[in-house]
């Protein structure tokens, strides 16, 4: 990766990945028929789709980037094999309430990351629920028998939206009505969806979280819907234009959920311009257009609520925080440690490669602004995030950057380094 001396055209992001992947499910357990637009072109979202066509369900791909799906239904068929999760948390965590729903047992098997990640957070509340599920110490892989659901009231202990949608897309199986209670705010994509398949789902604020409700029994109906594009993709162009005080970049139909946009709001307080030219709803989601101008980039303190809602766009902030007016500081964030990598410890350690001066923290990292960085050969450590946000930082070092495993950019964004290059002058 090459340095760049400005960032200025156009980028049209795939489909949002988190909305992807509940299509999709959706989809799946919906009766009729779906047509899913501009579907995430990501690896993690065909992982998904894979696994709702080993339990029964029928779907093309078409012409411009479009999914078909044909709903089989609330009554899926036992998988001959296992489920393959791939590199894939929402697949695994979330398709584990659908199969908990199942008179049949699922084994859901994930890649070496995977197989690293938490997966108590689901096997509890799914326990209380009735299903039986064994895993190797909490972790992949899941054997998990499914059946007559009873509907619990449950207050999540980590603010997770993939265990939130576990529980209640597994409530859609339930008798009775149950109950979610997370501690933060974390985005609203299944909420948001079942409502677009024709559920009903009641949401009451309750503090700094919110208490979510579904009755079971409820079936779904299919859907038209253009995906918007992925704001998490979004972030390293939006960072990327950050770098350069005469940057300009258009953005067109970008996702712009509350639960999901508070980026927008750091990096505007941070001093990048960006106005909103268009605004729409597409079932329920918000999607904008934005156009952003570079400036010059003060520096941010991420902690509490912030650091939940922003959990993937943090290793991006981060990498460009050296570049910033007074750094980046990010508190409340050990959930970094367990995602695809442990991505407090991959940045510090790519930071420190490239010269930077890091303090790495349990729940997070602080990083002085005003610093000048080299380009050198680092690790992606296996992880999409962690080589996009590399990528970026690269634009403003001195010299020439190789990142070793970039290619798992595709788990998310297979069209990344191209789009990147299209938009960086040099
Ligand atoms: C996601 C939720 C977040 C996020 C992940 C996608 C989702 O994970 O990091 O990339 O689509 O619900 P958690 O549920 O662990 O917070």
């Amino acid at each position: 990766m090459s340095p760049a001396r400005n960032v200025r055209g156009v980028v049209e992001l795939p489909g949002d990945k988190s909305i992807s992947h509940r299509y999709a499910m959706l989809a799946g357990i919906a009766e009729g028929h779906s047509r899913l637009e501009n579907y995430s072109t990501g690896a993690d979202c065909a992982s998904t789709l894979a696994c709702m066509r080993a339990l029964g369900v029928n779907w093309e791909r078409k012409d411009g980037g479009v999914i078909e799906v044909h709903g089989k239904g609330r009554v899926l068929t036992a998988p001959r094999g296992p489920l393959e999760c791939g590199n894939s948390g929402s697949t695994m965590r979330m398709l584990s309430g659908i199969v908990a729903g199942q008179k049949f047992t699922s084994e859901m098997v994930g890649d070496e990351s995977l197989s690293r990640r938490p997966m108590e957070r689901v096997i509890k509340p799914l326990s209380q629920m009735g299903a039986k599920i064994s895993s190797r110490e909490g972790k992949p892989p899941l054997r998990i028998t499914g059946g007559s659901l009873k509907a619990i009231d449950y207050t999540m202990p980590v603010a997770s939206a993939q265990v939130k949608s576990c529980v209640l897309l597994a409530g859609l199986f339930a008798e009775g009505e149950t109950q979610v209670e997370e501690p933060l705010r974390t985005r609203d994509h299944t909420e948001v969806a079942l409502r677009a398949f024709g559920a009903q789902v009641h949401r009451k604020a309750a503090g700094a979280g919110n208490e979510v409700r579904v009755r079971g029994g409820q079936r779904l109906h299919g859907v038209e819907s253009r995906i918007p594009g992925d704001l998490s993709s979004a972030a390293f162009f939006l960072c990327a234009a950050a770098l350069f005080p005469g940057s300009q970049l258009v953005i067109p139909n970008l996702l712009m959920n509350p639960t999901r946009a508070r980026l927008l709001d750091i990096l505007m307080q941070m001093g990048l311009g960006i106005s909103v030219t268009k605004l729409d709803e597409v079932h329920g989601e918000l999607v904008g257009s934005l156009q952003i101008e570079g400036a010059r980039l003060k520096g941010a303190t991420l902690a509490g609520g912030d650091s939940a809602a922003l959990i993937d766009e943090i290793p991006v902030l981060a990498a460009i925080a050296p570049y910033t007016e007074q750094g980046i500081e990010v508190r409340d964030a050990r959930e970094l440690r367990v995602k695809e990598s442990d991505r407090i410890a991959a940045v510090a350690a790519n930071l420190r490669l490239m010269g930077a001066q890091v303090e790495e923290r349990d729940d997070g990292l602080n990083i002085p602004g005003g610093q000048t960085l080299h380009g050198v050969e680092i690790d992606s450590f296996g992880d999409h995030r962690i080589a996009m946000a590399f990528a970026v930082a690269a634009l403003r070092a001195q010299g020439e950057t190789l990142i070793r495993g970039s290619e798992s950019a595709a788990i998310s964004y297979p069209a990344f380094f191209q789009s990147l290059d299209e938009v960086a002058e040099r």
